[in-house]
């Protein structure tokens, strides 16, 4: 059985969604450890309440790779597969991206490459576009500019606010975001240059 490290920095719908497939047996691993950064992360509270481990790393007077050293170093311990970034508000060193090569995944709410980093979906309604949605991707050493593992498509209506249109991002986050860790976590997918493929 295949262990997941989930690291998130808040909220952790995601996180959950996770959480919750693996419990039903939908996604074949067990979550081996939750990190986050933020001490107050609401979905620390729901980690240990499902009994998952849990591990608050915090990062103050570390720079980025010390901070990093330490989070593998716990990962790695708990002999983790695949690492699912969920909300986790950091960038990670090329250290922590090489020690774990293509088993790193992130969920952004855009449709990348448009509107990479911070408030993807108010970039999207600044900018006008008729359709945004969310994307998993493999974390490479740039911001948001890994291979492509698995996207939705969410229209954007005349009416709507960034918490409305985060909500149906959202909801589509928690479908996309599962659908990806199973592929990886069944050793599904290879990489052909930037083309996430599935295997035959
Ligand atoms: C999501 O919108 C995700 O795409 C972004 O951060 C948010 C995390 O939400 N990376 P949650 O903590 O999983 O609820």
């Amino acid at each position: 059985m295949k262990n997941i490290g989930i690291l998130f920095s808040g909220r952790g719908s995601n996180f959950e969604a996770i959480a919750r497939n693996v419990a039903d047996g939908k996604i074949p691993a067990r979550i081996a450890l939750v990190i986050s950064n933020r001490e107050q992360a609401p979905g620390l509270e729901h980690a240990r309440a499902m009994g998952l481990k849990t591990l608050f790393i915090p990062a103050k007077g570390k720079d980025r790779e010390a901070y990093d050293r330490e989070v593998v170093a716990a990962l790695k311990e708990a002999q983790v597969d695949l690492v699912c970034l969920a909300g986790f508000m950091r960038l990670l060193s090329p250290y922590f991206v090489r020690a774990f090569p293509g088993r790193i995944l992130n969920i952004h709410p855009a449709l990348l490459p448009a509107f990479p980093g911070l408030d993807a979906q108010q970039q999207a309604l600044d900018y006008g576009v008729k359709f945004t949605g969310c994307t998993v991707h493999i974390v490479d050493e740039g911001m948001d500019t890994g291979p492509i593992v698995r996207q939705a498509v969410v229209p954007i209506l005349d009416d709507d606010t960034v918490e409305t249109l985060s909500a149906r991002i959202l909801a589509e986050e928690h479908r996309i975001y599962s659908e990806a860790v199973c592929l990886m976590i069944k050793d599904k997918v290879r990489i052909e240059r930037r083309r996430v493929l599935l295997k035959p």
